[in-house]
């Protein structure tokens, strides 16, 4: 059973944000299966890689929607996801420097500040401006 899963609460009205979101989840799960059984730094490497490049990716191309549909808290959003990114990035340099503890702070990040703060309260604010919208 996956430890995260995406439901109809974390919908923001978007096929393809939602779809992000939904791939995010996946790499949530693959941190916590990583974490639990105890995989090489390597592998858990490797999987925060996955997640720069697609938090990446998908935060341009939340932006671009949110900008295309001129969603008021556009600069706003932006921020924060700045601060998710640099968040990340201060995981991955105690990654790096072998920290143990990393990866336990690593799901709490992903849970509280991404999942639960972040697609819960932040993204779901741009919903009702990009609704019905494809992309
Ligand atoms: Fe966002």
């Amino acid at each position: 059973m996956a430890f995260v899963e995406w439901d109809n609460r974390y919908s923001v009205n978007n096929s393809a944000m939602d779809e992000h979101h939904r791939r995010l989840f996946d790499i949530v799960n693959a941190v916590h299966e990583a974490v639990w059984a105890k995989h090489d730094r390597t592998k858990l490497g490797d999987i925060v890689q996955t997640l720069r490049q697609h938090s990446e990716a998908h935060f341009s191309a939340e932006e671009e929607a949110m900008r295309r549909h001129d969603y008021p808290g556009h600069d706003d959003h932006c921020r924060e996801h700045r601060l998710l990114l640099e968040g990340l990035a201060g995981l991955e340099r105690r990654l790096k420097a072998e920290d143990r503890a990393v990866g336990l702070d690593m799901l709490h990040f992903l849970l509280r500040d991404w999942l639960v703060i972040h697609i819960l309260t932040h993204d779901k604010q741009y919903a009702p401006y990009l609704r019905s919208a494809a992309g």
